[in-house]
């Protein structure tokens, strides 16, 4: 095996294996999909009809956030619901930043949306003779169309399954993004305005990077809950989208908005279990140990408050009893209602040992959704032309400074529908020379010894940003948390241009990128609102900071 490297921050490994000529290291494509989820996947079916898609996800195909999404989808559904109560919803939630005009167009688009996914046979649960419509905190009405406990996986089900029967989209599993490939990279210059040209693309099991060049490339990579050593994604979050997105030079905003859930299930083998919001709109009770419901102290929605209220109630209750965890209580409904409507957790819990048509299940905050990312228009685009983002990986201005639950399947799928009529108006007129790959030197880049030193950085990065960069913040801990990722950073890019690269490695320096993005955000902010919680700055400032944070590299 000989390795390729070429120094310098804007330099890449490549690898290559002496017996390739099966493998192509070059893929042209119109549309180039980061990504597998309800936004990827949606995107995808859509830009098939117009050119080659080629589809690069990091595990199997349904191994995204979408596929663990339990409570559902939100769209005006039902008579006693209108637009105008979904609209206030979401800004009451977003406290005082979120896009009016996108909010508005997102909830409006919903049920054309809600009938292209049953048009893509997605089943959602049906209730008489319409859709079994669900409640979850900050919503006045029931609007949440869900299937069983398992919303996220029939989506997934259903799209992946038309994908994979489309001709025109070919799917690349286990490739992870490393690098976007823009024009200014290239030609080794500044461009205003730059212009995505594809990706460079590990084949994790070949080992080898390919170069996929695109006229349009849409990231849909969704989260980062990995960047916090608590969080019920998936271990694919690592916020690969936002860190190359960043490092080509677009637009990042509203970093500090990550949201925790209330309540995953606190267990020791439970590895980032959900007990999905959906449990509380049903009626489930949050306890303390000696049984004592406390949301009533926090809020007059008392367990069905929006979820930074309820997150910080948690962190308070156990922070001041110095219990793990607090208690989550549907014992009161009846058994065999709470096996049908969850049969998932049910069965989940049951697993663990818990019956929780019996007993008070234990849960604690975990992260969740990131709420900032790659800024988009209201077509999904990025300031990098060419270049779209939606779904968690984006920031559109719809969700402020706290999201609103079931809102964010939502979002994705109506970008996506917004990306792809933009991007096929764009490509209709674009003339595309597929790039040449520049030349690299094959000098410095051996097999590291020293994995451990990726396992280190890892560990370190997620405890720091749960303990300084969590759910309550302060001045002195996010310097501390600055302080920290500088040194691991630093360490980071050494490794990197040294060794030949892999998807930890990879996702390390990704997670790392999003930490300093989050960590920065956060301390620009002078103020608490919504997902972000300072003790230094305890209120909400509208005069100073009823604003969005904006970030971007500077070459
Ligand atoms: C949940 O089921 O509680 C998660 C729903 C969401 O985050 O939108």
């Amino acid at each position: 095996m000989k390795s390729l490297t070429k120094s310098g921050p804007e330099s890449i490994i490549f690898v290559f294996f002496t017996n390739l000529s099966e493998v192509y290291m070059k893929v042209d494509s119109d549309f180039l999909v980061i990504g597998s989820g309800i936004a990827g996947l949606s995107f995808a079916l859509q830009a098939a009809k117009h050119g080659r898609v080629a589809m690069v996800t990091k595990r199997e195909i349904s191994e995204s956030a979408t596929n663990y999404a339990q409570g559902g989808i939100a769209s005006v559904y039902s008579q006693e619901d209108t637009f105008d109560a979904h609209v206030e919803d979401t800004l009451v939630a977003g406290a005082g930043i979120c896009h009016e005009d996108v909010v508005r167009m997102v909830v409006e688009e919903g049920p054309t949306i809600i009938r292209n996914l049953i048009d893509w046979g997605v089943k959602f649960t049906t209730s008489g003779d319409g859709y079994d419509l669900t409640r979850e905190g900050g919503h006045s009405q029931r609007r949440i169309l869900h299937a069983d406990d398992v919303t996220g996986r029939e989506i997934e089900r259903a799209l992946v399954a038309a994908a994979r029967q489309n001709p025109n989209i070919e799917i690349y599993e286990h490739h992870i993004g490393i690098d976007l490939i823009t024009e200014a990279k290239i030609m080794r210059k500044r461009l205003k305005p730059n212009r995505c040209m594809g990706a460079h693309v590990l084949d994790i099991n070949r080992g080898v990077v390919k170069t996929f060049s695109a006229r349009i490339t849409l990231l849909a990579t969704g989260g980062a809950g990995k960047v916090y050593l608590y969080t019920c994604n998936p271990d694919v979050a690592t916020g690969d989208g936002v860190a190359m997105a960043y490092r080509a030079g677009a637009t990042i905003a509203n970093m500090e908005f990550m949201q925790f859930h209330p309540t995953t299930l606190f267990h020791p083998h439970a590895k980032s279990f959900l007990i999905s919001e959906a449990v509380r709109g049903e009626g489930a009770i949050l306890k303390r140990r000696d049984g004592t419901p406390f949301m009533e102290k926090y809020h007059h929605l008392k367990d069905l408050a929006p979820r930074d209220i309820v997150a910080r109630a948690i962190d308070n209750e156990m922070k001041t009893s110095g219990d793990d965890c607090v208690y989550l209580d549907i014992t009161h409904k009846e058994p065999e209602y709470v096996r049908n409507r969850f049969p998932n957790i049910y069965q989940t819990c049951l697993e663990y040992g818990l019956d929780m048509t019996r007993e008070p299940l234990p849960v604690v905050p975990a992260a969740h959704y990131l709420c900032g990312g790659v800024a988009v228009d209201g077509n999904g685009e990025t300031d990098v032309q060419h270049l779209y983002a939606i779904g968690e990986v984006a920031f559109t201005g719809l969700h402020g400074a706290n999201r609103l639950a079931s809102n964010s399947l939502l979002e994705a799928a109506v970008f996506a529908g917004r990306a792809y009529q933009h991007a096929i108006e764009q490509f209709a007129g674009c003339s595309f020379d597929y790039p040449e790959i520049p030349e690299w030197d094959s000098s410095t880049a051996t097999n590291s010894d020293e994995m451990v030193v990726v396992s280190q950085n890892w560990d370190e990065i997620r405890r720091f940003m749960w303990n300084y960069v969590g759910i309550v913040r302060s001045d002195k801990r996010l310097e501390r948390a600055r302080r920290r990722i500088r040194l691991i950073q630093e360490e980071i890019e050494d490794y990197y241009w040294n060794f030949i690269v892999t998807s930890d490695l990879v996702e390390l320096r990704n997670i790392a990128t999003v930490a300093e993005l989050i960590i920065r955000c956060a301390q620009v902010r002078k103020e608490s609102r919504g997902l972000h919680y300072t003790i230094d700055h305890p209120e909400r400032d509208d005069v100073h900071w009823k604003k969005d944070t904006f970030i971007k590299k500077h070459f």
